[in-house]
């Protein structure tokens, strides 16, 4: 071994042990006659002290002797030290001393000593790096530049200590797993293309000419046919890849935590998840969880109250409908947007009445992505009236001229404001309202500093609706996936009224982000058929997309069902990390790009004909 401890273990208790360290030199600091070298492994920073003194003192000390008693050669590491730049990689060997008093730093766990160098060999040169490695220092740094340079970017505390907790968190699922007697299985990468929702990565065979496999976007079929063989429950730690959209919580390639059980209800696999939750909670963060056991909220109840159906319940502010209200309102744009089938919804903004106008155009502008068209705001700048109610003298808004009494004291009643708020209005298309409200709620609940960023806010979602109406294809489409089981009562209405129809389907959030999902499956043939039927899928489609399920079906399939959860985005969420990105070791940027390994990158022509390729278009890759 190059060395005999590592940077970060040794204490007061270890002084005069003779010892060798290697790692990298995170800081240099020359005092002529006298170099400190914090030297970094993975587990810590230990200093090193080099100097013309084999007892480690100043060059004028007591003791100018440049070879020490046993031979040590002091001068020939201190000439090696004054060589030595940041990221070098060195072994050093010595003798561990306890610092003298007042020298000691807090900062580091080995602070209480140093190691007199008596000698230094480098075993590794480093050019200067792109950016500050020690510390956190860095974050401003470009992520391109960070990406580029990864291998460097994880030396760094913080991302070194986010990819430290994934482990963590990856081995004590596991062990909760093998616990609880669960199998762990792997499932193929090279798999069949299947609608998930999310396009699929396809792979071109060569043996095959002109057919592809396609990357699992999650191991849905295989842990469905895994319980017809009887494992009865089964787990993986399972990459998934998908060909979307790109976000900061959203990569090309991710991992879940993905499980199957069968002869289970919705109850049963929720109350194991919610178990896995708390205790790894426990294990892995300080923060408490607001609220046990986790709150439940329907699909309906979730996007009335927060426009969403992951939402932040860490602060309040819930939305509140005014549709009734304004449904014959002089206001044009409230009674339009009623009568052509839309709402109009609202939030409050505690003391937001004193906003400047900027700040107000400021949340308009805000809403406009979500195609909000506008947003109609009302400041409670004085007091109620005698009844205890506003009254349109006592309202600032550009509005109140278009409001009646009776409209303006209900809109104040309906949104629980007080002297002082803001209400904020957007009336429009359900599929408007909801996500503009919900980002608002978010961005006005930042702004107020309402948000605990100590608190774990988990909750359930649950009674999704099994369809969603595809107006550009003209048909339904699965909300989960067409594996999904409806709730028993409501399979008699699957064919006449599709949008009724929910599924036996659950979401787990945590903070506003959704990091798990699952559902009871179908497993009877013959519901799985009017299943696929109902999505508009012709005979000969299922039978080449899902014939082997179909007769999977028919060989004893038990009741079954399960989840999977974004290991990423629960890592993120407990590394306090913005974006899954800083959770894992080599991310894509967001359009899909490698910047470390230039990929996706062109192949020869020669494993283009082999593949039976032909490329039509070549693009310059851009990140
Ligand atoms: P679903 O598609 O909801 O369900 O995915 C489950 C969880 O995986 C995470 N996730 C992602 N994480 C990072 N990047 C992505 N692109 C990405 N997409 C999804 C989310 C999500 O909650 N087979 C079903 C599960 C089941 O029914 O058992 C499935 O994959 O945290
Ligand atoms: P306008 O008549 O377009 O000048 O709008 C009058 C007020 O209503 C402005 O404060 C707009 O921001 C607001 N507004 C316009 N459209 C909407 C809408 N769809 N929902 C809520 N408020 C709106």
């Amino acid at each position: 071994m190059l060395k005999t401890h590592t940077c970060g273990e040794l204490r007061a208790s270890d002084a005069g042990k003779e010892v060798t360290l290697s790692g990298w030199v995170n800081r240099r600091r020359d005092h002529g006659g006298l170099i400190f070298l914090d030297l970094r492994d993975r587990s810590g920073i230990t200093q090193i002290t080099v100097s013309d003194d084999p007892e480690g003192n100043p060059p004028n000390g007591a003791n100018p002797s440049s070879t020490s008693s046993n031979g040590n050669n002091c001068a020939g590491a201190l000439a090696t030290a004054s060589q030595v730049r940041s990221e070098f990689v060195v072994q050093v060997s010595g003798s561990v001393q306890k610092r003298p008093k007042g020298f000691e730093n807090p900062e580091l766990e080995t602070g209480e000593i140093e190691v007199i160098a008596s000698e230094l060999q480098i075993l590794s040169e480093a050019r200067t790096p792109p950016f500050v490695i020690s510390g956190n220092q860095g974050d401003e740094v470009d992520e391109a530049v960070r990406l580029k340079y990864r291998y460097l970017d994880l030396r760094r505390p913080r991302l070194a200590a986010n990819l430290r907790l994934r482990h963590d968190i990856v081995r004590f699922i596991r062990n909760f797993f093998y616990d609880r007697d669960f199998l762990e299985v792997e499932t193929p990468i090279l798999l069949k293309s299947t609608p998930e929702g999310a396009r699929d990565f396809v792979v071109p065979s060569r043996i095959h000419p002109g057919r592809f496999y396609a990357l699992p976007q999650s191991p849905q079929q295989m842990k469905q046919l895994l319980m017809i063989a009887g494992f009865e429950r089964y787990f993986q730690i399972a990459r998934c890849f998908r060909d979307e959209d790109l976000r900061a919580d959203r990569q090309p390639e991710f991992t879940q935590l993905d499980l199957e059980m069968s002869f289970v209800e919705a109850a049963d696999v929720m109350a194991l998840i919610e178990e896995m939750l708390i205790s790894l909670s426990a294990e892995v963060s300080d923060k408490p969880i607001q609220k046990l056991p986790f709150p439940v909220l329907t699909y309906d109840e979730a996007m009335d109250k927060y426009g969403i159906d992951r939402p932040d319940l860490r602060f309040g502010l819930q939305l509140f409908d005014v549709t009734e209200l304004v449904r014959n309102s002089r206001f044009g744009v409230f009674k339009n947007a009623v009568a052509a089938g839309g709402i109009v919804k609202g939030v409050r903004y505690p003391q937001g009445a004193q906003l400047s106008r900027k700040d107000i155009d400021d949340l308009i502008e805000y809403v406009k992505p979500y195609g909000a068209k506008g947003l109609a705001w009302i400041g409670l700048t004085g007091d109620a009236g005698d009844n205890g109610q506003y009254s349109t003298d006592n309202l600032r808004s550009p509005i109140i001229k278009f409001l009646s009494e009776e409209e303006s004291a209900g809109l104040v009643t309906a949104s629980g404001a007080e002297k002082g708020d803001l209400i904020l209005l957007v009336a429009d298309e359900p599929d408007v309202t909801n996500p503009a409200l919900a980002n608002l709620r978010l961005e006005i609940g930042a702004r107020a500093n309402l948000v605990d960023p100590n608190l774990l806010a988990f909750c359930w979602v649950v009674d999704f609706p099994l369809l969603e109406y595809d107006s550009q294809e003209d048909r339904w489409g699965a909300i989960h996936h067409p594996f999904t089981s409806a709730r028993d009562e409501d399979w008699s209405i699957l064919e006449e009224r599709p949008a009724d129809v929910r599924a036996k389907a659950y979401d787990v959030v945590l903070n506003g982000w959704e990091i798990g999902g699952g559902s009871i499956r179908i497993h009877r043939s013959n519901l799985q058929m009017r299943m696929f039927q109902r999505l508009g899928l012709s005979e000969k489609e299922v039978d080449e997309q899902f014939g082997h399920m179909l007769e999977a079906f028919q060989y004893g399939a038990p009741p079954h069902g399960g989840i999977a959860m974004g290991i990423e985005r629960v890592v993120a969420l407990f590394a306090d990390a913005q974006s899954i990105r800083e959770v894992m070791a080599f991310p894509k940027t967001a359009t899909g790009t490698d910047l470390l390994l230039e990929a996706p990158s062109p192949v020869e022509d020669d494993q283009l004909a082999e593949l039976h390729i032909a490329v039509r278009e070549r693009n310059p890759v851009s990140n």
